[in-house]
């Protein structure tokens, strides 16, 4: 009698759980908030036009091309540029040709749809009292959405059968203890509750064991998922937006967006070496030993090269003895414990820099334009897909893998089907 009355509350127990389950990922697939943070929040801001790699896409319903250009450029945007549409080369080069993902095999329409329902809708206000009223309205895109996760909700029905079973257990002792009375025995025995919980687990040993081994199965995942997301609940420490003023009024904006200098003359070892590094005085010099004034402080910046050259343009001789090298500050600082390798990134994963330091060809005091979180990095690891095609650094695995897959499916290789996501790749 006694496990009859505990099975079926185990039995709704069980059925609870799969409800739990089995609402969980149609309801996810849908969610175009969800699709959005997954796939476009590393680069984009959805309601307003803050600038991360891609322009925020407040206003976008009114500025793009009408009928399903939103579509197609989500989902391809690579094909569209290349056909010729008017609208998507014009963003593509505004943007310094910053390439967005394609997403066609990776989203279906249906995805797309949601994502811009999402777009469309701003969110509510948030309830709480911010402090100004101004920060209140600009969603921070790496804010993890709240919601209950199912091993909380299957903790809580367990919680809950508990209290349950235990409201049973008075009820039926004190029916037994009446009809022992009205047949004339002796008051049964009251178990412990914990006696009582031995005495069940000791008779559903196979069950308490399965479910033994899925709660801890689930606590080790979330385990795991919460150590992706460290950095995520730290991103109050983000410096994005940092643009410390420098020494010398030096504007990449002149230099390399007017004048078009290659950003590898300047950050010459960006392809060599792990570090872009900092172009020392001397560069400097190789145009403004000529280049004297310039079109918007005069003689008066440029003076300060030469003071740290030792340089006198009066005579045009260097004196050594007079060298003070430039105190550059650093804007982009990621932790001593990462490693962080800029040829991997140019040079075999063929990005752009905009990719990551925004439009710098635009910038007239160097800005720090992403998070540099480590919730940034392997959210881009998570949606890049290797550049292997005409890569001779892959060409072998690439061959290797086609053969392997031949005719079968579409494979993506992402950045973190090659380990791009193992903790000892990025820290010492
Ligand atoms: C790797 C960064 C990246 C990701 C991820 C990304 N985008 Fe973009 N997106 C860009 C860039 C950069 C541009 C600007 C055009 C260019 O340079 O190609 C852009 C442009 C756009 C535009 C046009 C904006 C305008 O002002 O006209 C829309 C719309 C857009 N993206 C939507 C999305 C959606 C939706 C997703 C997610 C499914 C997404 N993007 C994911 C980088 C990205
Ligand atoms: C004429 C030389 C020159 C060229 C060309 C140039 N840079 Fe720079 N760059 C500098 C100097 C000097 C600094 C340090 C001062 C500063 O931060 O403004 C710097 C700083 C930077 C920083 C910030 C470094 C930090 O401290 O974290 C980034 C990012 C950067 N450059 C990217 C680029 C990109 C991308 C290009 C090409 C589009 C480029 N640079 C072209 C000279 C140059
Ligand atoms: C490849 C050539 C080249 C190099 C290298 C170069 N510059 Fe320039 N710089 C220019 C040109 C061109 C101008 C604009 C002159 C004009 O328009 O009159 C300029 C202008 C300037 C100005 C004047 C800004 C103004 O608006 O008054 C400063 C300051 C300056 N550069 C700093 C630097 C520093 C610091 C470096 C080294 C990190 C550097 N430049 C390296 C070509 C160069
Ligand atoms: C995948 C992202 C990514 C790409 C692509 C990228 N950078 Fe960086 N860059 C970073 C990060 C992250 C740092 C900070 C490194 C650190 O603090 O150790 C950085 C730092 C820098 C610095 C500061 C000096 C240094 O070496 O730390 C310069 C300059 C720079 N980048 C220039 C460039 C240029 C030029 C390109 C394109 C040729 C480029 N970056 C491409 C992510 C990137
Ligand atoms: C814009 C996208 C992007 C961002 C942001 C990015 N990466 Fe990467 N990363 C790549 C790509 C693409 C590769 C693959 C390069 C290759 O083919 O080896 C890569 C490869 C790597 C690898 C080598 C992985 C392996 O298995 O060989 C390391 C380590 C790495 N990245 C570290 C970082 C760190 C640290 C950051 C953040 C500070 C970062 N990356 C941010 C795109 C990105
Ligand atoms: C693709 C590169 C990458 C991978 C993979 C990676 N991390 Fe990180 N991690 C970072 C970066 C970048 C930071 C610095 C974040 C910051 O300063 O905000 C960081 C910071 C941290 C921190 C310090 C937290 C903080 O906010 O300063 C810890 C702890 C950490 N990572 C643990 C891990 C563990 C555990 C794994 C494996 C599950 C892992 N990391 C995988 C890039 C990575």
């Amino acid at each position: 009698m006694k496990t009859d009355m505990c099975r079926t509350p185990l039995k709704a127990l069980i059925a609870l759980c799969f409800l739990v389950f089995s609402f969980q990922s149609p309801l996810s697939a849908q969610d175009g908030a969800k699709l959005f943070k997954q796939n476009c929040a590393v680069c984009h801001s959805a309601h307003t036009d803050q600038m991360l790699t891609g322009p925020g896409l407040k206003g976008i319903f009114d500025r793009a091309p009408k009928g399903d250009w939103l579509n197609r450029w989500i989902l391809n945007n690579e094909k569209l540029i290349k056909s010729g549409d008017a609208y998507a080369n014009q963003i593509y080069n505004k943007y310094g040709k910053a390439a967005m993902t394609v997403f066609e095999g990776q989203l279906t329409d249906k995805d797309v749809t949601a994502i811009l329902d999402y777009i469309k809708t701003p969110p509510p206000p948030p309830t709480t009292s911010g402090p100004t009223p101004g920060t209140t309205g600009v969603v921070d895109p790496g804010t993890p959405q709240a919601g209950i996760e199912p091993l909380y909700l299957i903790l809580g029905a367990v919680v809950l059968l508990a209290i349950l079973i235990g409201a049973f257990r008075s009820v039926r002792t004190s029916l037994q203890n009446s009809v022992n009375r009205v047949e004339g025995k002796e008051a049964t025995e009251e178990l412990t509750f914990w006696q009582e919980v031995k005495q069940w687990i000791n008779s559903n040993t196979r069950l308490v064991g399965v479910f033994g081994i899925i709660l801890a199965f689930m606590g080790m995942k979330s385990c795991w998922n919460a150590c992706y997301n460290i950095g995520v609940y730290y991103d109050y420490k983000t410096q994005k937006g940092y643009k410390p003023e420098q020494p010398i009024k030096f504007s990449h904006k002149l230099h390399a967006g007017d004048n078009e200098i290659a950003c590898q003359y300047c950050h010459s070892s960006v392809e060599k070496s792990r570090h872009a590094g900092i172009p020392s005085v001397n560069i400097c010099m190789n145009c403004h030993k000529g280049i004297q004034t310039g079109p918007q402080y005069g003689e008066k910046e440029i003076a300060k090269i030469y003071e740290a050259a030792g340089f006198d343009p009066k005579t045009g001789k260097y004196d050594e003895s007079k060298q003070n090298p430039l105190k550059w500050i650093k804007v982009h600082n990621l932790p001593d414990h990462v490693y962080f390798n800029h040829s991997q990134h140019v040079v075999v994963g063929k990005l752009d820099c905009a990719n990551c330091h925004g439009n710098v060809k635009e910038m007239t005091v160097a800005e720090q334009k992403s998070p540099l979180t480590m919730k940034w990095c392997i959210e881009c690891h998570r949606q890049t897909e290797v550049a292997m095609e005409g890569n001779a650094y892959y060409d072998r695995l690439h061959k290797a893998l086609k053969e392997k897959y031949k005719g079968q499916y579409d494979v993506k290789f992402t950045v973190e089907k090659i380990g791009g996501l193992e903790c000892a790749k990025c820290h010492y």
